[in-house]
């Protein structure tokens, strides 16, 4: 009799030239970044007032949802590859690369915000950049989906250097 013993994702894993250690490594810290822009962004939106604090809040929360979906992307991935996401929320912000920085003590300071969330980008940019080139040859699934979050960083760039630009 034969016996099939089914492995999740064997050729998926097989096909790896990298790591896999330090590929979920790499996705982990990613994840924790996402998740923590997911959440310093939703909470900023919420706290801010003052002139153009209703636009800001709009870009604000659109992105916050665009990072937890960023969040989620990665965390598929990291299951698929046989690791384990954070799993405590204490965990996260020793885990990521970029980290957390909390919404400014005073919520009519826009440009602290706008200069917050430049900042956060930047690191996204600057880590995804490396990350696909990392695993160009060596894992393309992996390497893809680092792009596809470069690209949607360096949108998200973009937009608040205008925002930033058009501050009162
Ligand atoms: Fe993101
Ligand atoms: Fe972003």
């Amino acid at each position: 009799m034969l016996i099939f013993i089914i492995q999740m994702g064997r050729t998926a894993k097989e096909i790896v030239k990298a790591n896999i250690q330090e590929i979920i490594s790499d996705l982990n810290k990613a994840y924790a970044d996402e998740w923590l822009a997911h959440y310093q962004y939703w909470l900023t939106a919420q706290w801010i007032r003052g002139m153009d604090a209703d636009t800001l809040k709009a870009v604000l929360l659109q992105q916050s949802a665009d990072e937890l979906m960023h969040a989620e992307i990665l965390a598929n991935r990291i299951i698929q590859l046989g690791g384990t996401p954070v799993m405590q929320f204490d965990k996260l912000i020793a885990t990521a690369k970029c980290g957390y920085k909390e919404p400014p003590s005073d919520p009519a300071n826009l440009k602290q915000v706008v200069q917050d969330v430049l900042e956060a980008e930047a690191c996204a940019i600057e880590s995804y950049n490396e990350l696909s080139e990392k695993y160009r040859e060596t894992d393309i699934v992996t390497k893809e989906i680092f792009e596809d979050l470069l690209e949607d960083e360096v949108k998200d760039e973009e937009e608040w250097e205008k925002l930033g630009a058009n501050l009162v």
